[in-house]
């Protein structure tokens, strides 16, 4: 059994007004004797979207697979304020189909969740509008475009309703229109209650979205700032550099 573990946060722990998500503290991993995360502290409230910043190998795939619990910390804690396994969802940059229709993804997740025959074609042309995907229900989901994919993998992320979202750079190869239809998916999310965490290298996304960016670099937060500064004043000289285009791992 490694020596950290995952434990129950409650509410109050911090001053900060806003609830409570979740919160890694002082959080190593290690593969090959290399520390990939070094003693990464930061939180997560429910008031707005998280993205995480930093540049490639920074740690930021690491740090949501940690977060979804896909990954234990080898020290330090991952804190889930009353947070179930199945209460969280994580999107992965290369979305995983399964080899069925469109409908066949999404009837699957619902079953999983436990969403009763009944109910499941209502919820299905529910997620199917939402992705805007009617047109393309039957066919093969490995077969749709790249952009296609992504906004069915965040519906399927959806349906089964967690309360924290992860996502790992949903938008990234997508055109601006494809971008735009994922950002409102997620703005909806948002809106309904769901936790938002997402990681991406897109400033312009970051600025439309975020209410908070956590910046990562060598595996660790060197910032954790609100959106309306992060990229006017950084703080930490290791995201102004990254802002600047001169940040390199
Ligand atoms: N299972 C593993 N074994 C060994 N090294 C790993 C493993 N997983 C990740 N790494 C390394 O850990 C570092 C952080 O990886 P991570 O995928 O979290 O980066 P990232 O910030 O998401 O980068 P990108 O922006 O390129 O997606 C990288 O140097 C990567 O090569
Ligand atoms: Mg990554």
């Amino acid at each position: 059994m490694p020596e950290a573990d995952i434990v129950q946060l409650h509410d109050g722990a911090e001053p900060n007004p806003a609830r409570l998500i979740a919160k890694l503290e002082n959080v190593v991993f290690a593969a090959r004797s290399r520390k990939l995360v070094d003693g990464l502290t930061f939180s997560l409230r429910n008031n707005g979207i998280t993205t995480i910043m930093g540049p490639n190998g920074a740690g930021k795939s690491l740090a949501l697979r940690l977060l979804a619990r896909l990954l234990l910390p080898m020290d330090g804690y991952v804190h889930e304020c009353g947070l179930a396994a199945r209460d969280i969802a994580l999107v992965f940059q290369k979305p995983v189909m399964l080899r069925r229709s469109v409908k066949g993804n999404l009837i699957h997740a619902l079953k999983l969740h436990g969403v009763n025959r009944r109910e499941r074609p209502e919820r299905l042309a529910e997620l199917l509008r939402m992705a805007d995907l009617e047109h393309l229900s039957s066919s093969p989901a490995r077969l749709l475009s790249g952009g296609e994919q992504q906004r069915l993998a965040l519906v399927r992320a959806l349906a089964a309703q967690p309360r924290l979202l992860l996502l790992d750079e949903p938008t990234a190869s997508l055109d601006p229109q494809a971008t735009q239809a994922i950002e409102k998916l997620v703005m909806q999310a948002s809106n309904n209650g769901t936790k938002i965490v997402l990681v991406t290298h897109d400033i312009g996304q970051a600025r439309r979205l975020a209410f908070d960016v956590v910046f990562l670099h060598q595996g660790f937060a060197h910032e954790h700032s609100p959106a309306e500064t992060f990229f006017t004043e950084p703080q930490s000289l290791e995201a102004m550099a990254y802002l600047k285009g001169e940040l390199l791992v």
